[in-house]
């Protein structure tokens, strides 16, 4: 029987590792993590993460051939093919810091690896590392040879939180990159070899290993590029009286372009656009290449420009202050379908309100309350650092109050923010919610989820990005 280890029980290593248990019966795998309280997660009946189908999967699969365990080396020992799918995060301080990836818990894994190891070993990186890592992690990995053959390959993740079940399931592609000697492509070979047992072998790609690490950068980064070129036209839409969501539409269908991935928004969040961005400016940076370093930087701006450009509209909207007034926020992960938090552009709208004095009352159906303070109590890049690295809980910030329920927050409201596309957002009964918030009462809509015409019918004074202005929003002063 083969064995698989996982390093890294996070949103990557558990969906990833239960659907190879899942289709492959004759596999067992492992996953293992040095955060004992993840893997206790793991193993109860409230996994660590949110995530539609993984409970199923992970309850038909768990105690037969899927395991997750505390005991690291020992798994790492018995393992043919070890995925590391550790964090890295930016890193926060020295050289690259607020750019490049932080490789600390790569770096760790693949020590422990050598040291621990008595046999061949496949070692795969699943983490979206920078352009040749691997030849890094070839040395550390060789530097205690004991006659041991490490082979690595770079095999990315492209799932996306939300859907990563059914993006498992039937991925794009399957993209693996090894070195061309034959021990390499011995290597390529027995990865195929587990994902053929469901992925079609058209949609198996084998690379070079450096192309395989810079396509998943490559592959975020055009992802990202997408939503700032639309987020950056809904700008121009306003101030012109274009409707975003049209421009979008024709703009999609254009077959070189495609429909995917064109809807405005408050701005992109999540661990890996930002994060991956970043890193591949720090690379650009390192060759040379200072334009190619700009083209990518504007991507970001852009980005944190439309999460200031929507604070600023909720203020000047509201009379050019919110100072004491109750804002209601639906919605605080960064996308609908996750609990995830990392880089939600909930965050900073949140801090911008906060700075203009605003009381706020969250809700979000996944996320808790003592997320959301970390969340807003910590520096930038802190949230993608493992718990117990975390700096301690801070206390509560008292501005900020987190509900259960959509009503609760609304209630006695000046105004409403949705920042998460949440489905359950659509069908709200928003005519009841106008008869409790105070007048006028004000709607802005980060996600265009809600219907305009509708909600200014009921009396709400309502803004959507890219959207026609509705005359109390339009009148306002330029900054805005
Ligand atoms: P995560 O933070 O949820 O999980 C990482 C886990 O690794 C943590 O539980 C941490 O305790 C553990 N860990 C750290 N050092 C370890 C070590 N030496 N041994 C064992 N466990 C260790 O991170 P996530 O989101 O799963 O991301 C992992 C990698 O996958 C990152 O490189 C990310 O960029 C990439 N990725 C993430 C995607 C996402 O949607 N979250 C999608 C595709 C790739």
């Amino acid at each position: 029987m083969v064995k698989i280890c996982c390093l890294g029980a996070g949103y990557v290593g558990g969906p990833t590792m239960a659907i190879i248990a899942l289709k492959c019966p004759a596999i067992e795998v492992v996953v293992v993590d040095i955060s004992a309280a993840r893997i206790a997660a793991w193993n109860s009946d409230q996994l660590p993460i949110y995530e539609p189908g993984l409970d199923e999967v992970v309850k038909s699969c768990r105690g037969k051939n899927l395991f997750f365990s505390s005991d690291v080396e020992k798994h790492v020992l018995e393992a043919d093919i070890i995925f590391v799918s550790v964090n890295t995060p930016t890193k926060t301080r020295g050289l690259g810091a607020g750019k490049a990836a932080d490789l600390t818990y790569w770096e760790s894994a693949a020590r422990m690896i050598a040291d621990v190891s008595k046999s061949d070993k496949i070692v795969v990186e699943k983490s979206t590392v920078p352009v040749k890592t691997a030849e890094a992690i070839e040395k550390i990995l060789t530097h205690n040879t004991k006659g041991i053959n490490f082979q690595i390959l770079s095999n990315p993740e492209f799932l996306a939180e939300g859907t990563a079940i059914q993006d498992l399931l039937n991925p794009d592609r399957v993209l693996i990159g090894g070195r061309q000697s034959p021990e390499g492509q011995k290597a390529v070979e027995a990865l195929k070899a587990v994902y053929a047992n469901w992925v079609p072998e058209d949609r198996i790609i084998a690379t070079n290993l450096w192309s395989a690490e810079l396509s998943k950068l490559a592959a975020n980064a055009v992802l990202a590029q997408r939503i700032s070129s639309v987020n950056a036209m809904s700008a121009l839409c306003e101030a012109t009286g274009a409707d975003v969501t049209e421009v979008a539409y024709a703009v999609g269908k254009d077959s070189r372009i495609g429909p995917k991935f064109l809807n405005a928004s408050v701005g992109f969040g999540g661990s890996c656009f930002q994060k991956d961005i970043l890193n591949l400016i720090y690379i650009c940076e390192c060759n040379g290449l200072m334009e190619v370093a700009n083209y990518w930087k504007g991507v970001i701006k852009i980005n944190d420009y439309q999460k200031s450009r929507f604070v600023n509209r909720v203020v000047a909207s509201m009379f050019n202050t919110v100072s004491g007034k109750k804002i209601a926020v639906l919605g605080f992960a960064f996308k609908k379908d996750t609990g995830d938090t990392r880089e939600t552009p909930a965050i900073d709208v949140c801090k911008g309100l906060l700075g203009d004095k605003a009381n706020i009352s969250i809700y979000d159906p996944q996320v808790t309350e003592d997320q959301i303070q970390r969340d807003l109590s910590m520096n930038k890049f802190d949230w993608d650092h493992p718990p117990h690295l975390q700096p301690m809980s801070p206390s509560a910030i008292k501005q900020v109050s987190v509900v259960w329920d959509a009503y609760e927050a609304t209630k006695d409201a000046h105004g409403v923010c949705i920042l998460t596309e949440w489905d359950e957002f659509k069908t709200l009964d928003y005519q009841k919610i106008y008869d409790n918030m105070q007048k006028p009462a004000f709607i802005f809509d980060g996600r265009n989820i809600v219907d305009m015409e509708k909600l200014r019918k009921i009396g709400f004074i309502v803004y959507s990005i890219g959207k026609p202005l509705d005359p109390w929003v339009k009148d306002l002063p330029a900054s805005a």
